[in-house]
């Protein structure tokens, strides 16, 4: 009998930790396997080295019981019954995928691997990349089952969604499938068999999806904004008891890690032929210029100080990748006086200031991240407020 039945490459980050952690509190013994050595020591002292509600309580309760460790020694992948690779897949800085990245470190992991282990790919993949990781150790000295599990939590969420989502699970032949399901039966009920290429666009058309949804919304904001009309008022109003447009989102900022990079991977994948996702990216990514410039028609910004409010890429997370708030700075820094960010979530960035400086010093106001503390806010400042987070309208 193996020593463990679990071991989590990635196992610190956003998504290995929660899931390291859910597998283990259903009893499975979890090793949260990575190489980030100041994320396994905080771990490892029951400190989770960034915000998922829910997750810290758990991380202690089954360290306690001994049912979880975080490592970073590659050896202990050897006596796992399963390793879940769960590293990141960014895209490179001209926009392309990594796809190489995923086989790249499997490659990498390979010599720790044992005869008979199940091997789950979890990152979210160029399509073709199980395939080829199912070639590459098909070529070497062990029998390695290959299952492709795509993870779909959003962050904040993890500690619900991992256990009440319908799990996606992968595999060449029904045995890889089957022992991938038993897997995930531990954390839900529901599982759907696909081939890993069915699975590897079902994960990319989930962001996708999303992705376009937040663009169409953004696009129908920026109309009913240069019309001089509310949008959020529009949208309260059609929405209101019709259940056919009940999924249009509120304006806002949309990024983060995932949604535009998932979208460039389908993109690219299609040979760049994906009109509608393009759109989406050029929509999205260019709110905060065309927030800007919409305030430039209305103040004479080189004057003004201005605050924002919320710098993490969404509400109530401390998760600044990939956050529109900073290209916002980015392009404020260049037109106005002054530019002041503060968020009460983000304590990796030594350039925030405490909300009550902002409110003193600044002009003007924009809400990056719509926190539920901004909500209540009393100023007499003008404030953007584009996802309509206090309810007055947006001012751009
Ligand atoms: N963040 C989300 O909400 C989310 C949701 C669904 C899917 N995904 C996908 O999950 C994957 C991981 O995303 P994330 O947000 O957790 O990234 P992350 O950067 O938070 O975590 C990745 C972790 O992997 C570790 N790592 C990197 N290379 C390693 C190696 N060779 N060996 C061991 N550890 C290694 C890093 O140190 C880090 O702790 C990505 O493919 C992403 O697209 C993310």
């Amino acid at each position: 009998m193996s020593r463990l039945d679990v071991a989590v490459v990635g196992g610190c980050g956003h998504v290995g930790l929660p899931l390291g952690l859910a597998f283990a509190s259903r009893g499975l013994r979890t090793v949260a396997y990575d190489i980030n050595r100041a994320a396994v020591e905080k771990v490892s002292l029951g400190v989770m080295p960034f915000d998922e509600p829910g997750a810290s309580q758990v991380l202690r309760e089954v360290l306690d019981r001994g049912a979880f460790q975080a490592s970073s020694d590659p050896e202990l992948l050897s006596e796992a019954d399963a390793v879940v690779v769960v590293i990141g897949t960014p895209i490179d800085k001209h926009l392309n995928p990594e796809a190489m990245e995923v086989p790249g470190e499997i490659a990498k992991l390979s010599r720790y691997f044992v005869d008979g282990q199940l091997l789950v790919l979890r990152s979210t993949l160029y399509p073709g990349v199980t395939a080829m990781v199912e070639q590459q150790l098909a070529a070497g000295p062990c029998k390695i089952d290959v299952a492709f599990c795509p993870e779909r939590i959003a962050q904040g969420k993890a500690m619900e969604e991992l256990f009440s989502l319908p799990q996606l699970v992968s595999g060449r032949t029904g045995e890889v499938r089957s022992r991938a399901a038993s897997l995930f039966r531990h954390l839900t009920d529901e599982i759907v068999e696909l081939m890993p290429e069915e699975a590897e666009l079902a994960k990319l058309f989930t962001n996708t999806w999303r992705y376009i949804k937040f663009a169409a919304a953004n696009q129908l904001f920026m109309i009913a904004n240069d019309f001089g009309l509310d949008y959020s008022k529009i949208r309260d109003a059609l929405t209101q008891e019709y259940p056919r447009a009940q999924d249009l989102p509120s304006a806002g900022l949309a990024a983060g890690p995932c949604l535009l990079k998932d979208t460039m991977q389908l993109a690219a994948f299609n040979n760049n032929q994906f009109t509608l996702g393009n759109a989406a990216m050029l929509i999205n990514e260019g709110l905060p210029l065309y927030t800007v410039a919409r305030l430039e028609s209305r103040f004479n910004l080189s004057e003004l100080t201005v605050g924002i409010l919320g710098m993490a890429f969404k509400a109530e997370s401390d998760d600044i990748r990939s956050s529109l708030s900073y290209r916002l700075r980015r392009i404020l820094a260049f037109k106005a006086k002054r530019v002041l960010c503060t968020d009460p979530y983000v304590t990796i960035d030594p350039n925030l200031v405490p909300l009550d400086q902002v409110l003193r010093e600044s002009d003007l106001l924009v809400i990056g991240a719509a926190h539920d503390a901004y909500r209540e806010i009393q100023t007499n400042l003008p404030v953007v407020d584009l996802t309509n987070l206090r309810g007055k309208g947006s001012l751009v």
